[in-house]
């Protein structure tokens, strides 16, 4: 596996029973930042019925597109370019939007982009799955994510820990209920959005 990241493959596990839950059957799942597509090959394998296309950056592409032939499932699409800083959304609607450890990897512009463009890429009771650590009315929810962001600000001073407030508020301004927002390993959190539009 080229590119593999250790935290994907310690938080597959947790965030596949989380995805079980919530996925409808027959669903067509669109991946932002797959990375390496460690996440794709070990979910879709699980979730058979789950049609998965991950997506990244144009560099990240060939990475990711070699690791899906090799130990990716049938039900894994090839892997399409998405940046969120150029927009180069599919021309589809999806039944779920999931994206994995991004939100606090990318600007909050980008962080925008993902969120208010994933909404208009659901279907009408389509869910925006986020996965990663989050800021509460200010607060870290533990001493070792204001240590963590304190590193990814030294590396890029434009990514940084989202508060929740501001995904949540972004997400009701893009027609979006918050479902869940459950507790995850290692100080992350999933929170589980909805399309509201029939609702
Ligand atoms: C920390 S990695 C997470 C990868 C994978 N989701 C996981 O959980 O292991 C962050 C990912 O965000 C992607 N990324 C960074 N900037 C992006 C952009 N502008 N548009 C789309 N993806 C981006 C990176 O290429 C990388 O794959």
């Amino acid at each position: 596996m080229q590119g593999f990241s250790q935290a994907a493959d310690n938080n597959k596990a947790a965030i596949l029973a989380v995805l079980a839950k919530w996925l409808p059957h027959q669903a067509k799942l669109l991946e932002i930042g797959s990375g390496a597509g460690q996440h794709a090959i070990h979910m879709a394998a699980a979730l058979n019925h789950v049609h998965w296309q991950p997506t990244d950056r144009a560099p990240v592409l060939p990475m990711l597109t070699s690791n899906i032939a090799e130990y990716g499932t049938a039900n894994i699409l090839r892997p399409t370019a998405l940046d969120l800083a150029t927009q180069t959304w599919p021309a589809q609607t999806y039944d779920c939007v999931y994206s994995a450890s991004v939100m606090h990897i990318v600007s909050s512009e980008l962080g925008e982009n993902l969120i208010c463009g994933a909404a208009k890429m659901l279907t009408a009771d389509g869910l925006l799955a986020l996965y990663g650590p989050y800021k509460y009315a200010g607060d870290f929810t533990t001493p070792s994510n204001a240590d963590f962001d304190l590193w990814l600000k030294a590396r890029d001073a434009q990514s940084g820990i989202r508060d929740f407030e501001w995904v949540h508020d972004l997400a009701a301004r893009s027609g979006l209920r918050l479902m869940a927002d459950q507790r995850m390993p290692a100080n992350n959190q999933m929170l589980i959005f909805k399309a509201s539009a029939n609702e």
